[in-house]
């Protein structure tokens, strides 16, 4: 018999895994056969996505300082932060609105006397590589072989990757680096307004960060930033067409679209997962998880838990609402971008990718609807999202 954490895994509930982790809540900590610990309830998950005791050091594949603990990791990350956000440049991916906007719209407007795409392949697939090709100041001449590495790397990540998928992303890794340290070169030579040119040409930059750990970090942020943008972008339309009246109102009512995305980053999330690896005996609702463990939080688990939001399986952006009545304000607190130190450094620019993406959507197409639901979805059960979205459309506008 399958534990319930093997029913997750099993392709045949990818479409909706959410009665699965409701299950999988009533025992809060569960130890696999392989003696790894599932870890379901928010309050849990966000404990121990703060515990020093936990590593994702060997368990987080990404490479870059995804895969680092404190305070190696604190120390790449507020290098990065120095010239991606708050406090020094505010306003680097806000910048970057008016860019965003024109390869959206581009993308919309290739549709023009259509009435079916694909959500995936025809726009949310092409929009965040182009997007983090924009913000690492890549030329737009190089911008499709960006495609083809991202392409090649995200087949070859994930339990579900062939071997020969495996090599080909090993490849198109080592090809990727080479074109990024040649690319550091140019700015550096050069400098543009991007944010490699930013880190390359400030000095106390280049003293705390060495040559190689700028390029693996170059390599994380398309990789990290690709396949969850894609997959927020189309559960998002996914959601929005099962629920039209929401369309409607990002019509209406433009900054309705800011809390849409929270909510779906609560309630369809692209990771549902995350691994770390216990560093010591750590006592977590009345179970001890031993020194060594693999530990599995679930993410999107822990952003439905009644005990910690109400009415968890409604989607209601309402609960995001500042000014909104009757929610309190942790409820509005997800773990859609993780938590602790490593809470994602790619949110801002996840966020507005995705308000503008869906406004536009929302603006442009008349009376949109879904061509197949549920869509087939991918094999991976961590990065959950729609292979394909098929859409029907009267025009475009
Ligand atoms: C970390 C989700 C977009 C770059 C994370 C983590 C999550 C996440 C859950 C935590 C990983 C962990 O704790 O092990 C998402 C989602 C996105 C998104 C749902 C889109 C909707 C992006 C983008 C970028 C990015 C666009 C790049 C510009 C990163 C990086 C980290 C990270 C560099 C590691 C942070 C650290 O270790 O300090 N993301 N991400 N992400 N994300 Fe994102």
């Amino acid at each position: 018999m399958a534990t319930v954490f093997e029913q997750i895994l099993d392709y045949a509930n990818r479409a909706d895994p959410y009665p699965l982790y409701r299950q999988l809540r009533t025992t809060p900590v569960v130890r696999e056969a392989d003696g790894s610990y599932v870890v379901s309830r928010y309050r849990d998950i966000v404990a121990l996505l703060h515990d020093p005791r936990t590593s994702s050091r060997d368990v987080v594949t990404l490479g870059g300082f995804i895969s680092t603990d404190p305070p190696e990791h604190d120390q790449l990350r507020r290098v990065m932060n120095r010239h991606y956000g708050p406090p020094d440049t505010p306003g680097r991916i806000d910048r970057m609105a008016p860019d965003l906007l024109d390869i959206v719209s581009g993308l919309i407007d290739r549709w023009s006397g259509r009435t079916e795409v694909d959500l995936v392949d025809d726009f949310a697939y092409p929009l965040p590589v182009t997007a983090i090709c924009r913000l690492l100041g890549v030329p737009v001449e190089d911008e499709p072989r960006f495609h083809a590495w991202a392409d090649a790397i995200v087949e070859g990540i994930g339990p579900q990757a062939s071997p020969e998928a495996h090599l080909h992303a090993g490849d198109a890794s080592a090809e990727m680096g080479r074109y990024f340290a040649a690319l550091l070169d140019a700015h550096q030579q050069m400098p543009g307004g991007d944010l490699l040119s930013a880190i390359v040409t400030d000095d106390r930059t280049r003293n705390a960060m060495s040559r190689a750990e700028l390029l693996t970090t170059a390599s994380l942020l398309l990789v990290a930033g690709h396949e969850t943008t894609v997959n927020l972008i189309t559960n998002g339309m996914l959601t929005l067409l099962r629920y039209p009246e929401l369309l409607d109102r990002i019509r209406r009512e433009p900054d309705f679209v800011i809390p849409i995305v929270e909510e779906l980053l609560r309630y369809e999330p692209p990771v549902h997962m995350l691994v770390r690896k216990a560093l010591d005996d750590i006592d977590i609702a009345d179970t001890t998880i031993a020194a060594g463990a693999t530990i599995r939080l679930v993410l999107a688990s822990g952003s439905r838990d009644p005990d910690h939001v109400r009415d968890p399986d409604r989607f209601e952006p309402d609960r995001h609402n500042l000014q909104s009545m009757g929610f309190s304000p942790e409820e509005s607190q997800h773990l859609g971008f993780g938590g602790g130190v490593h809470h994602c450094f790619g949110a801002p620019l996840a966020r507005l990718e995705t308000q503008i993406a869906l406004t536009e959507l929302a603006r442009r197409l008349e009376n949109p609807r879904l061509l197949a639901d549920p869509p087939p979805y991918r094999l991976n059960p961590v990065l959950r999202g729609p292979r394909h979205l098929p859409i029907q459309f009267d025009r475009v506008r």
